[in-house]
């Protein structure tokens, strides 16, 4: 049995203020036309990109109370093609916040417009950071964990977290290696 006190309050953020994973958690659904098409008949992988970077942005600055920037997109792979005419479902979570950042799991499900099996079709892990009038970073209120699902999650996205902060550290430094850094 799990030694964890639910609710359990995490994060970075100096704020008093926490709240809930459900209090920003999103589901969005939208039906795919000819206009988000390639010739094949099958939906752009950049229109799912656009839809995710929404719902990522309503989750986030829901969590964080003031707007949100995306400021990354992990690897995202398409496990299998969406056609026009079905329906994605996306679904978004905040899965993990540091002091100005969060990061958002969105699930993405396409079904048939008249309905049967959804079937998983990828999951993005994206990074938005709360941004003051100026586009400064800006604190955020703690994350509350309600069950082990959410606490899971949360572990999971804080190893994710440290490799991606990691790689964006060896990037920075080869560009200033090679003197593009500004
Ligand atoms: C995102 C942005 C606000 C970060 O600003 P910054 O001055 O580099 O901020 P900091 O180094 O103080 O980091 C702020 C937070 O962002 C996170 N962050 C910065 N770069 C990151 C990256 N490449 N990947 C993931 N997180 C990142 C940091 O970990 C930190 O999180 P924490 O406070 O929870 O620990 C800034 O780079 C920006 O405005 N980028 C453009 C965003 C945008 O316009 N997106 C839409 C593109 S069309």
């Amino acid at each position: 049995m799990s030694e964890i006190q639910f609710p359990l309050s995490v994060g970075e953020s100096p704020l008093e203020e926490a709240r809930p994973v459900r209090h920003s958690q999103q589901t969005m659904t939208q039906l795919m036309t000819p206009l988000d098409g390639n010739l094949r008949g099958s939906v752009f992988g950049g229109v799912i990109l656009a839809a995710v970077d929404k719902i990522a942005y309503v989750c986030a600055t829901r969590h964080a109370g003031c707007p949100t920037v995306t400021a990354s997109f992990d690897q995202v792979d398409f496990r299998s093609p969406i056609e026009i005419g079905e329906v994605v479902t996306l679904e978004a979570s905040v899965n993990y916040v540091g002091t100005t950042s969060v990061e958002v799991g969105v699930r993405v499900m396409a079904e048939s417009v008249s309905g049967g099996d959804a079937r998983h079709t990828n999951s993005c892990y994206v990074t938005m950071v709360a941004v003051d009038e100026q586009g400064k970073p800006k604190a955020i209120p703690k994350l509350i964990l309600e069950d082990e699902t959410q606490h899971r999650r949360y572990l999971d996205a804080r190893e994710r977290r440290r490799a991606r902060l990691k790689l964006a550290e060896e990037r920075r430094r080869r560009r200033e290696s090679r003197g593009l850094e500004s």
